[in-house]
């Protein structure tokens, strides 16, 4: 049987804004993101899926959508976007969109409308309600901090909810309407030939009640409102309503997600797959996210590998637009930079489920050094900085390196260095939105194609191993016990099997399973010693 290409292929995430700027506005541009595609089918990609690409007053970069059927014109227009999916299918690349229903913008023309009018039909869109005496409807908080309901200017006491910032009300998923408009809108891009969706937070996306949550510093409320059976329900109406009608995709974010939830989240045929947090978070103090906790590779392997086995098939990856880049946290960024960025590929390309890659991950992109909280883009940064003054006794400066460190989005959405030209090559050199990292001149995409040995070539040459094995595509995944530096496992079906041994460390590190005479199908290093493993040295083997 054929296998599905969502199990078969390799996903790149685009970040629009920052991947491609064709027209010099200091904005990337879907004519942009059609200028790469030649690049992103040389390095063996099979499926993209753009970051928000809809009409958005970009209070959270597009996760905020005023309307979901017409283009951000920063980025270009509908056209733009069919020819996109015609030069992409040209190349045999299929289109993901992201599809952000749990709130809308509050400038979407239903918000606005709720608003104006108490009886409009489009209040029951939203979470519309009174507040007890001088407080909110309920003790809930916002997850970029604060309380998640905002007072409705010129009403008495009454409130609306957003679980995100107060320009993103969250949707009524008790209301028919709301599922309908829904259903629309899906079948309004499956029509013009995209493939799936990457589900925006959607296991919150249905309030079972709006009663006070259990006492946390964060996400309270939540019980209320995560992984409900109406969520399931209204997943899987969508399916059989709109869904099953194409042959379509659909992988959910899906936050403090645990085994048995997302296995239920496949077996409804709610979601086909989904990320896990678990390790996203592993550099970072449980408590309070915004105080780094020293790296061990031990913290990154751990969730891994209880998620390969944890659930059928999990959307594997280590960067996308919401993290730190991979190489600045979980890697080296001095003397073992290039080794590191090549380990951590060869880890991820290594692993059972659909592999997302995130832009510029495949050339080792690293964080920001020099970032201002001025020059700062990112509106939960901005909002976690001013929560962190308001409750601990720091300056904004100290508070902002806090985060910096740990939790700030603007590292992964920096303009793609393209080459060493002004601007890293985004654009032609007008001011950029975000501004460019200033280590582009030496980590760039042109340096890198021409580099045999580089971090490009390296993922270049592990996607097409994979691309061409069935065994790494979903065979199954053998944890094998090692040095906690390491990480070791089997991957196998019933024709083949292969060993694969990934220090993520700075160490040499003793290992009795590397040995130059057995058959090395890809590897970090060029040079392998007997039972050692060099410094965020990689290896699969054939058994
Ligand atoms: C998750 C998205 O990945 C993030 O970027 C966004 O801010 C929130 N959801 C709200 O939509």
């Amino acid at each position: 049987m054929e296998r599905k290409a969502f199990k078969d292929r390799i996903i790149y995430q685009i970040y629009p804004l920052s991947f491609c700027d064709s027209n010099n506005d200091g904005y990337g541009d879907l004519k942009g993101i059609i200028s790469k595609l030649d690049y992103l089918k040389n390095l063996g990609i099979g499926i993209i899926w753009l970051s928000p690409i809809y009409k958005s007053p970009l209070k959270d970069n597009g996760y905020d959508i005023s309307d979901y059927y017409d283009i951000n014109p920063l980025l270009g227009t509908m056209s733009d976007f069919d020819e996109l999916l015609k030069e992409a299918e040209k190349r045999d690349i299929k289109i993901v969109m992201d599809l952000v229903i749990n709130h809308t913008s509050d400038q979407h023309y239903w918000f606005q409308e709720a608003l104006k009018d108490k009886n409009s039909k489009y209040r029951n869109y939203y979470y519309f309600k009174e507040g007890k005496g001088k407080k909110p409807p309920n003790n809930w908080n916002a997850a970029f901090s604060g309380s998640c309901w905002e007072k409705v200017p010129n009403e008495e006491n009454m409130y609306y909810l957003h679980l995100f910032t107060k320009e993103q009300p969250d949707l009524n998923y008790h209301n028919e309407e709301v599922i309908n408009e829904v259903k629309n809108i899906l079948k309004f891009y499956l029509d013009k030939g995209v493939y799936g969706f990457r589900c925006d937070v959607i296991n919150e996306i249905y309030k079972t009640s709006l009663d006070d949550g259990k006492f946390r510093f964060f996400s309270r409320g939540k019980e209320h409102y995560e992984n409900q059976d109406g969520c399931f329900e209204v997943l899987t109406r969508l399916r059989k309503e709109a869904l099953d009608h194409y042959d379509t995709f659909l992988v959910g974010e899906t936050s403090s997600i645990v085994p048995d939830m997302g296995q239920k989240f496949i077996d409804t045929r709610a979601l086909d797959t989904f990320f896990e947090f678990d390790h996203a978070f592993c550099a970072s103090n449980k408590f309070i996210p915004i105080f780094k906790k020293k790296f061990k590779p031990k913290y990154l392997i751990k969730p891994i590998f209880k998620w390969q086995n944890a659930v059928s098939w999990i959307g594997a990856y280590l960067e996308n637009h919401d993290q730190l880049r991979s190489v600045s946290r979980f890697g080296d960024e001095g003397k073992y930079y290039k080794e590191s960025a090549k380990a951590l590929g060869l880890f991820l390309l290594s692993l059972k489920g659909t592999i997302f890659i995130y832009q510029g991950e495949e050339l080792g992109m690293l964080n920001y050094k020099d970032l201002t909280f001025e020059e700062s883009d990112d509106c939960m940064a901005k909002s976690v900085v001013n929560t962190a003054t308001h409750i601990l006794p720091i300056t904004k400066k100290f508070a902002f390196k806090l985060v910096n460190e740990t939790v700030n989005r603007d590292h992964a959405r920096a303009p793609m260095q393209w080459d060493d030209s002004i601007n890293g090559g985004f654009n032609n050199g007008a001011k950029t939105w975000l501004k460019v990292n200033s280590d582009y001149k030496n980590i760039n995409a042109k340096e890198e194609l021409n580099d045999p040995d580089s971090t490009f070539n390296f993922y270049k040459k592990a996607i097409a191993f994979r691309n061409n094995n069935d065994c790494f595509k979903d065979g199954e995944f053998i944890p094998l016990k090692s040095n906690s530096n390491i990480a070791k496992f089997i991957r196998k079906t019933a024709e083949e099997s292969y060993l694969c041994v990934i220090n993520l460390s700075k160490k040499e590190i003793k290992d009795k399973d590397i040995d130059e005479n057995k058959q090395i199908v890809l590897s970090t290093h060029k040079k392998h010693q007997k039972n050692i493993l060099k410094p965020y040295e990689g290896l699969i083997y054939k058994l």
